[in-house]
């Protein structure tokens, strides 16, 4: 049985039951942020606008030390955590993230992940999965290199994301999850070609709704392809039938290739959000906690951990966290009153 644990019983806590929300969802999922920066410009992400030259990252000293984060997971762990995904920005900027891979991988039963832009995973898949690393989802949003570049307004190549996708399968960080933002009127005549190109390979391809993260990207109803089309569009080509989710509260709807030829997924969460089952925290670069991607403010653990405290002291301020939240932006988006200030998703990763 979950136990819903108030801040003053846990004392004593060690590895206990999982704690729950308000709504009973059990913290299962950390996601860690190790760098704000990335290589690219997604119009949908860090429009180059707002995110050009004069935009100021955080400094080298705000932004947690390998030993900082490997704090926060092990605690976490503890009160429940069993997956965890580094994302940025983009990761691979993070110097020297192997080592952070392999400190974290000491951590007894945790899943290791990490979601990235496959520019540069072709040079670092392998020492990522010598280092301990499991899994990579690796962001692509199309094949054709106009729509693609368009898009990530950096001139990066599809050929040097899809080298990348190589470079991880070979060194064993598979199945791969390839993740296509899709923007109607940009990238959605794409979609097909992408679930063409990564049937079959053993890779699952998935396609995931335009959100109104952050505040910059201009987002706009009509912009959202809904993941009822997409399956449309794919299924007309591709004959697919729904399968049931591989583990409770995972995000994306899956599809199976009547073919035998693997399966594709939708992410839906502005036509069909998944609050009710939603099981992850968030833990920016500088060390906020947020328990919801849409959130506006997170608490701070930083002073915690750099103040002596003890790890009694950080469990019992996660769990306090955890325990109060209320958090589900998605399923209110349309309700009056959205805050008006919220983090973007390249602080706090995907
Ligand atoms: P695995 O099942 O472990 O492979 O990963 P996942 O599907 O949980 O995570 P992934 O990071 O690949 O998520 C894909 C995309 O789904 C993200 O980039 C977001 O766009 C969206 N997403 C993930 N989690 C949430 C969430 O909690 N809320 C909302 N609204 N969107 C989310
Ligand atoms: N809508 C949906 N997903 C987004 N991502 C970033 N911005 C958005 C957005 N506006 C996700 C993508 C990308 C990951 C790093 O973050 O999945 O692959
Ligand atoms: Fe694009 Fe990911 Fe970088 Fe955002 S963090 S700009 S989605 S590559
Ligand atoms: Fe979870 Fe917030 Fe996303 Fe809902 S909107 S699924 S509560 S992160």
């Amino acid at each position: 049985m979950a136990l819903a644990v108030g801040s003053e019983s846990l004392d004593n806590l060690r590895v206990t039951e999982p704690i729950v929300d308000q709504f009973e969802r059990p913290l299962r999922d950390l996601r860690v942020s190790v760098t704000d920066r990335c290589n690219f410009r997604c119009r949908y992400c860090m429009p180059r606008e707002v995110f050009g030259e004069s935009y100021e990252f955080l400094p080298r000293r705000a932004i947690l030390r390998f030993e900082e984060i490997q704090r926060v997971v092990r605690i976490a762990a503890e009160l429940g955590v069993r997956k965890v995904r580094i994302t940025g920005g983009e990761p691979l900027l993070r110097r020297d993230l192997p080592q952070l891979v392999s400190m974290l991988a000491q951590i007894e039963g945790i899943e290791l992940a990490l979601t990235t832009n496959g520019s540069l995973l072709a040079q670092q898949a392998e020492a990522l999965a010598e280092a301990g690393l499991e899994r990579v989802t690796v962001s692509l949003d199309s094949l054709d290199d106009d729509v693609f570049r368009l898009m990530n307004d950096a001139e990066f190549a599809v050929a040097q994301v899809l080298e990348g996708i190589e470079a991880a399968a070979a060194a064993g960080l598979a199945p791969i999850k390839i993740n296509a933002v899709v923007q109607r009127g940009v990238n959605d005549d794409s979609v097909v070609d992408l679930a063409r190109h990564f049937k079959g390979s053993g890779q699952v391809m998935r396609f995931i709704e335009f959100m109104d993260v952050g505040t910059t990207n201009q987002w706009r109803p009509e912009d959202v392809c809904s993941g009822a089309e997409i399956v449309e569009r794919v299924t007309a080509e591709f004959p697919a039938e729904p399968i049931e989710p591989a583990y409770r509260g995972e995000v994306a709807k899956r599809w199976r290739y009547a073919d035998g030829e693997g399966e594709f997924g939708v992410i839906t969460s502005v036509t069909q959000p998944f609050c009710g089952d939603c099981t992850r925290a968030r833990l920016s670069a500088e060390g906020v906690l947020y328990t919801c991607l849409f959130a506006a403010e997170g608490t701070d653990l930083r002073d915690t951990l750099r103040s002596g405290g003890s790890d009694k002291t950080l469990r019992t301020l996660l769990a306090g966290i955890w325990s109060s939240r209320e958090d589900r932006y998605s399923e209110r988006r349309f309700e009056d009153g959205k805050p008006l200030s919220r983090i973007e998703m390249s602080y706090i990763g995907g």
